[in-house]
């Protein structure tokens, strides 16, 4: 059986990373699922967005996604490593044909794809990290960039206000400068050496422009879609059981479990093209 690629977040900060994805991998079909009902996720407890994520992750595996793709950093954060070595194995247990011995769907991350660039980018090894209050309470950056990168300084800064702001169509206003400066500020007062700012969340490239005019320009802004696609392509290689069940017809269906005609609305602004949603109830 084939099927598209999963492509999960809380709302429309997903969009960002299928945006990516389809610049690097235009041949696959797409399966979005925006639980823009429920965003935010990132003031959430971890048992409710492990909660939450597991429903969408299993709606996307019974439309028959052989691969689903957190694009979403809190639920990276606080689902991934539960799903993936909890769910999985028990719900879809390895094939009896695959020597790897995994379970025969997976679920990718966002963080990690990160994470693995980030001694590359950074000269003072001072890095910054602006995301949901849900991915900083997690630690989760500080943890898998100290693995791969001990000597890189990490500062995180949770910034409650920003995926309020694009869920509900404020990116563009100027009530937006205010919190992105306030939150960049107070990043950079706590650590002034920083020179490399990690967008950790999907929906912050939204905010990019109003991000970078409050940045010094010898900081560099790190938006992970870049990364999360080159990852993906390097999976996809290597994992051929997976790749050789995504269907190939260029093609991205979209569900949300808001009312499709706002989601549509939004999501053809930040895609640039028109978008036919489909809601459902998770
Ligand atoms: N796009 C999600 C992320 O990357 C935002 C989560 C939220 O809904 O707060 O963290």
């Amino acid at each position: 059986m084939t099927a598209p690629l999963g492509i999960f977040d809380s709302g429309y900060g997903g969009l960002t990373i299928l945006h990516q994805i389809r610049q690097r991998l235009p041949q696959y079909d797409y399966l979005y699922l925006g639980d823009n009902a429920r965003a935010p996720y990132g003031p959430r407890s971890f048992e409710r967005v492990y909660e939450f994520t597991l429903q969408a992750v299993r709606y996307l595996f019974s439309q028959g996604c052989p691969l689903v793709i957190l694009a979403c950093n809190t639920a990276s954060a606080k689902a991934l490593r539960s799903i993936q070595q909890r769910d999985l194995p028990v719900l879809f247990p390895p094939a009896a044909d695959d020597p790897s011995g995994l379970p025969s769907r997976r679920v990718l991350g966002v963080i990690r794809p990160t994470a693995e660039v980030i001694g590359q980018l950074t000269k003072t090894r001072h890095v910054g990290i602006v995301a949901t209050q849900g991915t900083v309470s997690s630690r989760t950056y500080e943890l898998e960039i100290s693995h791969l990168y001990p000597d890189v300084t990490v500062t995180a800064q949770a910034c409650p206000m920003w995926v309020p702001l694009v869920e509900n169509g404020e990116a563009d206003s100027p009530g937006a400068d205010y919190f992105v400066n306030k939150d960049i500020q107070q990043l950079l007062h706590r650590d002034p050496q920083i020179d490399t700012i990690i967008l950790g969340c999907t929906h912050f490239p939204l905010l990019y422009n109003k991000v970078r005019a409050c940045t010094p320009s010898h900081i560099r802004l790190i938006p992970q879609g870049k990364y999360v696609s080159a990852s993906l392509v390097d999976y996809l290689q290597r994992h051929p059981s997976i790749e050789n069940r995504l269907t190939r017809g260029g093609a991205a269906q979209f569900l949300t479990t808001e009312q499709p005609k706002l989601f549509n609305d939004s999501a053809s602004i930040f895609l640039g093209h028109p978008v036919e949603a489909c809601h459902i109830t998770l």
